[in-house]
């Protein structure tokens, strides 16, 4: 079984993060999100990884590289335009061959990962086998009717009255027989090659498509929040570890990783939370489900429940909680009267200010 892992895309919910950088490589925990997927995939015993780029193809690249890493021999297939998952199957087809794969959306999160299921994939060998979690509102999602012996028998995208409560999560198993259901279906209302639409032509064929629900926790990390979310979570599963310097006006609470080269002076930092290499935090208090990236200067500021990319400078905050600050930001306080807000934003910067 190969990997097909889809990193193009536009990435539009995770503005302005997402005009500079891919939304794959936002950080869960100081670490991509796009790394927990090919862990899972690495722990799945797959080792053939493709993954499709858009746009941000370097940076995706550059963080990836060779995928020797988790011992993933990785290649890249460039998608011109994000025309849909459908289409990037249909992109990746030369290089799928006649193999079975496994279609990982590169934005998704999948605590426990996907080796049960491509056990279960692998054992019983239908034409598809997809994965399912039960949603609030299923509204937002590919949504799934299922008959009383599991079998897929119907399947919608986002649709307006829902049949189930079952969202379809982004992993899918395919056979082969995938190929020809793409090259039949026509682009959506929205312009997109959809696989939803492919899937319920396998079914509408009379294919064998089933699914399993997902057991641990699964999030499509499509916006801020979502992000903020995943980041809790697996900060609430992290041992502590000291590799930094830490004075002895400083308080560390719970468990915190403090990575080398990190300083923590005159600060309490409450856990669980990440302070990444080289960042200093200076007379601050770092509160819980908090991950700072690398070079990070905090100083005189108060966070909590938040993720600072890498570079970012936050000096005389008063109290910063559930935010995303991007690559070197600088949150600095003003210098002279009046004492407004001065902001520098990039387009789609959502800034809330108690007034
Ligand atoms: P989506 O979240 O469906 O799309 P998007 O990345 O364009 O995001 P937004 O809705 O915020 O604009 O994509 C799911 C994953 O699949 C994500 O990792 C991007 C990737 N993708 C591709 O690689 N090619 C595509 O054609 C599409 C639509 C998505």
């Amino acid at each position: 079984m190969k990997a097909l892992v889809l990193s193009g895309g536009s990435g539009t919910r995770m503005r302005p993060l997402t005009h500079t950088s891919a939304k794959q490589l936002v950080p869960v925990a100081n670490q991509p999100v796009l790394f927990y997927a090919l862990e899972g995939i690495a722990e799945a015993e797959v080792t053939e990884v493709c993954v499709i780029v858009g746009d941000t193809e370097q940076e995706i690249r550059a963080a990836v590289g060779d995928g020797s890493r988790w011992g993933l021999d990785v290649t890249y297939i460039r998608q011109d335009r994000p025309l849909g998952l459908a289409h990037a199957v249909a992109t990746a087809r030369p290089w799928l061959g006649s193999d079975d794969f496994v279609m990982y959306l590169g934005d998704n999160f999948l605590l426990g990962g996907i080796a049960e299921q491509a056990r279960q994939f692998r054992a019983s060998r239908p034409d598809a086998q997809i994965m399912l979690a039960q949603v609030a509102d299923p509204r937002a999602f590919g949504v799934a009717t299922l008959d009383e012996a599991g079998r897929v028998t119907a399947l919608e995208e986002k649709p307006d009255s829902p049949k189930s409560d079952l969202a379809l999560v982004g992993v899918y198993f395919f056979s082969p027989a995938i190929h020809e259901a793409v090259a039949a279906i026509r682009p959506s209302a929205r312009g997109e090659l959809e696989i939803t639409d492919a899937l319920q032509r396998l079914i509408e064929d009379g294919a064998d498509v089933r699914s399993s629900i997902v057991s641990g926790y699964w999030k499509d990390t499509g916006n801020a929040m979502d992000m903020l979310e995943v980041n809790r979570l697996v900060l609430d599963r992290i041992a502590s570890r000291c590799d930094g310097a830490v004075d002895a006006h400083s308080e560390i609470v719970g468990r915190v990783v403090i990575a080398e080269g990190a300083t923590v002076r005159g600060s309490r930092v409450v856990g669980p939370a990440v302070i990444g290499p080289g960042t200093t935090v200076t007379g601050s208090y770092v509160g819980p489900f908090t991950s700072i990236a690398e070079n990070c200067s905090i100083s005189g500021s108060e966070i909590e429940y938040s993720i600072v990319l890498p570079g970012a400078i936050i000096d005389g905050v008063r109290r910063i909680e559930a935010s995303v600050i991007g690559r070197n930001v600088e949150i600095v306080p003003t210098t002279r009267a009046p004492h407004a807000h001065r902001l520098l934003l990039g387009d789609h910067s959502k800034v809330q200010i108690p007034s």
